[in-house]
């Protein structure tokens, strides 16, 4: 006899959650590798060194040693003890070790946050273009995302924009300084200016700092540390891109009460918190001299030269990025779509890209270069695009 599915159906509430758009490029990228082309893959987002030996060798230790039980959902006391140090001294929030929380990654920080402030019909803004997920995030909620033009912002005050833009609704806003996908980072009169607005509209601010050691010109602001934010603000960090550590998913969340409530069942009931050897792992890389963070930042901001000089001589017009690893060139000389732009490189110039698009309106006609790639992959790409061009 047939079943009768007629009762199964989906939470509404995924209906309007989209799936990463650039899994689509992933795809097309392995389809054309596996009829031998040799595709210079400029679509990533991982850091192009690998995780450091020693923190290798603390998650084997641990696991050698037994460190395979649950571990407090929050995180181990030692990582969390570790984090309360390195967001004393490297971010300026003062935390106790209750106000910070291990995360699956910075994503499940983000998700945790979002969850934890925003209800059915309410409001965030975001500045755009903005890191694909995060639109996801907000109407995982049910909530709706208000686009906020970066570049207008910038160019005719922030604040001023932000109160365009603000409605009854509005609860949160999402700042994510290094930017995901333009580079571009918030100067700390703009983190003052985002932080006066929070203040006067009575909303959270949900701040993302995946890219925070990786700023080339001017400097890393956390908007936590400004005067009236700590109690305001959740800060979501990650190990991902720091220290090469993308697979590991590692990452924490800062913030005061009642966030910390809401965050901590958010993490219990998502995934009972990090791996145990992770988290020695985490408390290791903690330990990275800043040295090391420094000589890779030179190692980015080489790269990033590298490209950008070649994208702006082939007339892919791109002011150097301030931070994070990315390039975002104007590409409406291939096409005025950067959907269709990015589909004539893959083909024509064997260069993959991600369509300014995948990144909200305000990033169509632009392409998304990662240059977290090795400085050959970088000249061979150039020497593809002059050809391209030529
Ligand atoms: C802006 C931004 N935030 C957060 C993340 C989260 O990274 P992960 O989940 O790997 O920690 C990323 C990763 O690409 C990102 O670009």
């Amino acid at each position: 006899m047939a079943t009768r599915l007629s009762g199964i159906r989906l939470a509404k509430r995924l209906d309007e959650v989209g799936f990463s758009g650039i899994v689509e490029v992933r795809n097309k990228v392995m389809e054309l590798r596996a009829e031998g082309h040799k595709v210079l893959g400029f679509h990533g987002g991982e850091p192009f060194f690998d995780t450091p030996q020693e923190i290798k060798y603390a998650a084997i230790k641990a696991l050698v040693e037994n460190q395979t039980r649950y571990a407090p959902s929050s995180g181990l006391l030692p990582l969390r003890q570790a984090l309360v140090e390195k967001l004393a001294t490297k971010n300026r929030i003062r935390a106790t070790v209750d106000e910070v929380i291990a995360t699956v990654g910075g994503s499940h920080g983000l998700y945790a946050a979002f969850q934890s402030v925003l209800d059915p019909g309410d409001d965030a803004l975001v500045f755009s273009p903005y890191w694909t997920p995060i639109a996801d995030l907000v109407t995982g909620t049910q909530a709706r995302p208000l686009f906020v033009p970066t570049v207008s912002a910038r160019r005719n005050g922030i604040r001023k924009t932000l109160n365009q833009f603000f409605t009854p609704h509005t609860r949160a806003i999402y700042y994510n300084t290094p930017q995901n996908p333009s580079g571009v980072v918030f100067t700390r009169t703009e983190a003052e200016e985002v932080a006066a607005f929070a203040i006067e509209r009575d909303l959270v601010v949900i701040a993302d700092e995946a890219y925070e050691d990786l700023v080339y010109e001017g400097e890393h602001v956390s908007i936590a540390s400004l005067p009236g934010m700590a109690e305001r603000t959740i800060t979501c960090f990650t190990f991902s891109k720091t220290y090469s550590m993308t697979g590991w998913r590692a990452g924490y969340t800062v913030a005061q009460e009642p966030f910390m409530t809401a965050l901590r069942k958010i993490v219990l009931y998502s995934t009972n918190g990090v791996p145990t050897p992770v988290q020695f792992a985490m408390i290791q890389a903690l330990k990275t001299p800043e040295a090391d963070i420094a000589r890779r930042r030179d190692e980015y901001r080489q790269r990033r030269d590298l490209l950008v000089a070649g994208l702006n001589e082939v007339g892919l017009e791109c002011p150097p990025p301030a931070g994070a690893f990315y390039a975002f060139p104007n590409a409406e000389i291939v096409n005025k779509y950067s959907h269709t732009a990015a589909q004539i490189l893959l083909q024509k110039a064997l260069v993959a890209t991600v369509p300014g698009d995948f990144f909200g309106a305000q990033g169509e006609g632009h392409l998304r270069f990662s240059y977290a790639v090795s400085l050959h992959e970088i000249e061979s790409c150039i020497d593809a695009l002059r050809k391209f061009f030529a």
